[in-house]
């Protein structure tokens, strides 16, 4: 049985003089909706288990990390089990993206972008990896897994030691080298905060090359 308080009840707790339309009108709405839900039986809350299951986001900063850990030494073998196939065996690519190497490849004639050369921050390669990865199976890997198949990426790149432990505090603190290589691409059309017209070494290199 649901305990649902009544159109009388969230009147008198939310609208004592029922004074503002916007108020009448949300009223309204929550008197129509449990009508709907009571007549055609649809709708109903969702747990906060179930949230969880889309609440993935994980920004720059390590924001939205989840609990967990993973090593260098599990991700190698959960690796070579699951992400191999396409990406070979250290990460040099094939019928995916090559993951490792190019270093201070970007501003050549010949960029090569990789996780270490390219990716500016390493908590939104474990939200990739989570969402994405692998190809065909996506989000059938363990937040432990994620974090010890990331851990292992960062160390193909010499971006962590052998033995090194993931989880959202050492995640957050890794420092990726193309961490400032990034640059605002003003358009005409967009309104550009002040200060823009700094450009990075890199992006000077980039143009010039051009
Ligand atoms: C069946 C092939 C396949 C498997 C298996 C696979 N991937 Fe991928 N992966 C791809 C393809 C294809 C892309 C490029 C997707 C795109 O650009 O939309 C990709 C992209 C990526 C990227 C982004 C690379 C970049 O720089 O943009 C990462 C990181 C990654 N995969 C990690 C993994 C990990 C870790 C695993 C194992 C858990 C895995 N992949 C398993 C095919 C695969």
């Amino acid at each position: 049985m649901h305990s649902r308080k009544t159109p009388h009840a969230l009147t008198k707790r939310f609208c004592p003089t029922l004074a503002s339309l916007g108020c009448a009108a949300m009223l309204l709405t929550a008197a129509q909706s449990t009508h709907a839900e009571q007549k055609f039986g649809f709708g109903h809350p969702i747990s906060q288990k179930q949230l969880a299951a889309w609440d993935i986001n994980v920004f720059a900063d390590g924001g939205n990390l989840p609990a967990g850990s993973g090593t260098v030494a599990q991700g190698r073998d959960l690796y070579a089990q699951q992400c191999a196939s396409c990406h070979g065996a250290k990460g040099e690519g094939g019928l995916g993206d090559k993951l490792a190497g190019g270093k201070n490849t970007l501003a050549s004639d010949k960029p090569v972008k990789t996780v270490g050369s390219y990716w500016p921050y390493a908590p939104t390669l474990f939200d990739y990896i989570r969402r994405a990865m692998p190809l065909t199976a996506p989000q059938t890997l363990s937040n432990d897994q994620v974090y010890a198949v990331t851990a292992y990426v960062l160390q193909l790149n010499g971006l962590v030691p052998d033995d090194a432990t993931m989880d959202a505090k050492s995640l957050a603190a890794i420092r990726m080298p193309n961490r400032d290589g990034f640059v605002p691409d003003p358009r005409p059309d967009v309104p550009q905060p002040a200060g823009d017209e700094k450009k990075s070494a890199q992006h000077k290199a980039i143009e010039q090359a051009h």
